[in-house]
């Protein structure tokens, strides 16, 4: 497990292929579907600006750890996580974060190739061109009868799993890499054509007062919570992502300025989208907090008052469907790496499976939106809801704030030293406050404000069931 060792899985053949294959994985519905929407119902600019000291202060030191913790390991997160707290006489405990980090893969995954089948869903649409010169009304429409219908959600979800089983399948091949290189530089050049538009569409004065003024008065401690979330989700952080990706990293290679990179293409994805977006919202009289759906309706918009915008349409939500999936085939490489280790088993093998479960739990997602829309898991959660807030809000922050003290507080310093390049001095000290302290003690904090009231009401319906 030392430095020098290669993992069995491969390696990434330079420093570049890990910015890309990591901003593969960063970059996704997290950026162009989820901030925009979240953005939307948290109010805009005081929300923004809380996202981003999320990213700069806890995202980044914990990207950092979770990429050395891999590159040290060199194997699957549960298999890196118990080699090195032997080496480091640790408790083998810590090896809860890999298998926490899987589970929340596999919910993750579930609702994630629904949400992507929309993408897949909307190449065709926008394609035949239903949207050209079309009205606000008929885009929302348009995007709820989709909903309504299961069977077209269970079509499209099942073929993006499938290929998402058979490219994890086959290995992460030189194919996936060729393709990220060329997807990255055409989706910017797409939403720079979006923000064009958007920039004239009427409202984009309004949209950007919406992302960057600040109204501190809608900040509620759950405000917090939800941009951390963010943050943890859109960097693919907590769940042992990057620590498999991060086992694959050369020797030579950077952690500090490559996780920079990282979170810099991601985050100027997240707030391109959002200002492609909601100068449209407010351009047509729409709701920016209308949810989920808030892309399905403004973008197809913009489309069909374009130039050859069928054309564009189409190509942009190929490029979205991309970004999804090179985001999805990172959600099972905790597990599967951990599967062919443990059991030498055929990768093929386990991915089929695991997609299969995985696509049962995501029919729960599907339904979400119709049928059982109003079946409540906790409060008002319904099944999405419920998997959506327990695996963002709670499993990648909780995963994060253990990975950040592991690699802090119980790694050797002469690890820490020798994997972040950092001699002992100014740069190693400013490491260990920001990941080893503000970045728990921030996500900590974040987790009691919130999450003790969400206790406190379930103890209270607990009781009063008991009392009935
Ligand atoms: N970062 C991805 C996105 O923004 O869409 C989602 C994701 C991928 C989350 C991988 C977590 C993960 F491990």
């Amino acid at each position: 497990m030392a430095l020098g060792s290669d993992s069995r899985h491969g390696m990434w053949s330079s420093r570049w292929l890990f910015v890309l294959a990591a901003a593969g994985s960063a970059v996704g519905l997290g950026n162009i579907w989820k901030f925009p929407y979240i953005t939307g119902e948290n109010g805009g600019g005081a929300f923004v600006l809380i996202y981003l000291v999320c990213v700069a202060l806890v995202g980044i030191p914990i990207m950092m750890s979770e990429v050395m913790i891999g590159r040290q390991g060199r194997s699957s997160p549960i298999h890196t996580m118990r080699k090195l707290a032997d080496k480091a006489k640790r408790s083998r405990k810590w090896t809860f974060i890999g298998w926490m980090g899987v589970l929340a893969g596999f919910i993750i995954l579930s609702y994630y190739a629904v949400i992507a089948g929309w993408a897949l869903k909307y190449i065709w649409i926008t394609g035949s061109g239903s949207f050209q010169q079309a009205t606000p009304e008929l885009a929302t429409s348009t995007f709820n009868d989709f909903l309504a219908d299961p069977w077209q959600l269970i079509f499209f979800q099942t073929v993006f799993m499938a290929a998402t089983i058979w490219i994890v399948g086959k290995g992460v091949s030189k194919g996936l890499e060729t393709a990220i290189r060329w997807f990255m530089p055409l989706l910017f050049i797409l939403l720079i054509v979006l923000l064009g538009y958007s920039i004239n569409s009427g409202g984009f004065a309004q949209g950007w007062a919406f992302m960057f003024d600040l109204k501190f008065d809608q900040v509620t401690p759950e405000t917090w919570l939800i941009a951390l979330g963010q943050a943890f989700f859109t960097l693919s952080l907590g769940m042992g992502t990057m620590m498999a990706y991060g086992a694959y990293v050369p020797d030579n290679a950077n952690i500090g300025s490559t996780v920079v990179t990282i979170a810099l293409l991601d985050t100027v994805v997240a707030v391109s989208a959002g200002l492609a977006i909601f100068p449209i919202v407010f351009a047509n009289g729409l709701e920016a907090g209308q949810g989920p759906g808030l892309m399905f309706v403004t973008l197809p918009l913009a489309f069909g008052q374009l130039p050859l915008g069928a054309v564009f349409g189409t190509v942009f939500f190929v490029l979205v469907s991309f970004a999804a999936i090179t985001s999805a085939i990172s959600l099972t490489e905790p597990a599967l790496a951990y599967l062919v280790e443990e059991y030498n088993a055929k990768r093929k093998r386990v991915a089929i499976s695991l997609g299969v479960m995985c696509w049962a739990l995501g029919l729960g997602t599907v339904l979400s939106f119709n049928i059982w829309s109003e079946f409540y898991v906790v409060g008002d959660l319904n099944i999405f809801g419920f998997l959506d807030y327990l695996s963002q809000n709670v499993m990648l922050p909780l995963g994060g704030l253990l990975i950040a003290v592991f690699a802090v507080w119980a790694l050797p310093a002469a690890v820490r030293e020798k994997q972040l390049g950092l001699r002992p001095g100014v740069v190693s000290i400013f490491w260990k406050i920001v990941g080893g302290i503000v970045a728990p003690l921030g996500v900590l904090a974040v987790f009691v404000y919130t999450l003790l009231p969400v206790f406190q009401r379930l103890v209270e319906m607990g009781a009063s069931m008991l009392a009935s």
